[in-house]
């Protein structure tokens, strides 16, 4: 039997099914709300946001929605070590943003406003909060856990990460597969691997966590339909997260052109890359996502560096230049309303 996630009384979601937090857009009130709806647990992004717009999201939330929620928090490590590395990729992209009419951006380091975001949840009951890119402190956790009652959640990609999670004192993981979309959550981005670290596939990782932690383990990448989460619950999963399978849902955020390339089947798969925000991401190989294999090691400084490039490329409706973040399972993605998508899928994996 897997453990039990141990929420705070009143905050359990009715589902083990969680919607990936998906910063930049994808993840709307409209879609955290219909998956509270459905029994499921939304998880509010924090990344990107200013800590005022992220209490505005929270509050937006709770005007909407009864359901229990989540929140996901972005720890960016260090400013990065290779400033050469980011005049190299600016030089090479710059007339690629002269093409689409803009100037790159600067190409600066901030830490995402973690401290201010931390005090905007200190005011609220999110059942879970999650991290991604670092080991949160055991006094972070510490601070979340008896500040608002979350279950308090790391995201590893290796066994040894769950394990150094583990010690960390997080109450859960989520374990992120090779499989999965968006940026990897590898506790220090290594060189040494074109993904960050070792990419190690879902099912794979959940055997090496169980030997490395007893904790709750949650199951993210490339989960599509019943049968995949029914495979993951058996290998010892006591949730899942589901990202790519939602973001074509009609309340998802996601912008149009990224929807189209996903549902047209515009690219051949998937690559992950650093060469649209400095970390290594999975999303569909474009041009831009393929050009650049030795893209720097630079997160937020490339992210801020790009942002302006990909904004003018999603306006312009050129898909080539943005990053069109979707797991190895994209091509599953149904344009199902969400709720609709979640008790299909609860139903496939005998949970409904
Ligand atoms: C568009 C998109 C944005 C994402 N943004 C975040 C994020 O803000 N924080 C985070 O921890 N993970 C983020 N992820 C990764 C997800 O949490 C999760 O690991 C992934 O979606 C699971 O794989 P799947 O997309 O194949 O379901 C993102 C994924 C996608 C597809």
């Amino acid at each position: 039997m897997a453990p039990e996630l141990r929420f705070a009384p009143g905050r359990a979601p009715r589902l083990p099914i969680w919607s990936a937090p998906m910063a930049g857009g994808p993840s709307s009130t409209a879609l955290l709300a219909a998956v509270g709806a459905a029994g499921g647990l939304g998880l509010v992004p924090a990344g990107y946001l200013s800590a005022d717009a992220f209490a505005a999201k929270l509050d937006e939330l709770e005007a909407a929605s009864d359901a229990p929620w989540g929140a996901n928090l972005f720890l960016p490590g260090p400013p990065t070590a290779d400033p050469e590395g980011v005049a190299a990729h600016a030089a090479a992209l710059a007339p690629l943003a002269a093409e689409h009419g803009v100037e790159l951006g600067e190409p600066r380091w901030e830490d995402d406003a973690i401290d201010a975001k931390v005090a905007v949840l200190l005011g609220h009951e999110p059942a879970a909060v999650t991290f991604a890119f670092a080991c949160p402190s055991s006094e972070l956790v510490g601070r979340l856990r008896e500040g608002t009652g979350a279950v308090v959640v790391a995201t590893a990609t290796t066994p040894a990460e769950a394990a150094e999670a583990t010690a960390a004192g997080v109450d859960a993981l989520v374990l992120q597969g090779a499989e999965a979309g968006g940026h990897r959550g590898a506790f220090v981005d290594d060189r040494a691997f074109p993904g960050g670290g070792e990419l190690v596939p879902l099912l794979e990782l959940l055997r090496g966590a169980r030997a490395a932690s007893p904790l709750p383990l949650l199951a993210a990448g490339g989960l599509m339909d019943g049968a995949g989460v029914r495979q993951a619950l058996d290998a010892g999963a006591s949730g899942v997260q589901l990202g790519t399978a939602l973001l074509c849902t009609p309340e998802a955020g996601t912008s149009d052109t990224h929807r189209r390339a996903i549902l047209d089947r515009r690219y051949a798969g998937t690559t992950v890359t650093r060469g649209f925000t400095g970390r290594p991401a999975r999303g569909l190989a474009n041009p831009l996502a393929l050009a650049y294999p030795d893209a720097p090691s630079a997160y937020p400084e490339v992210h801020h560096l790009t942002r302006p490039l990909r904004a003018a490329a999603a306006a312009q409706g050129d898909p080539d230049a943005v990053h069109l973040w979707a797991g190895e399972g994209w091509r599953d993605a149904t344009e199902e309303p969400a709720a609709d998508l979640i008790a299909r899928i609860a139903r496939e994996a005998g949970l409904a």
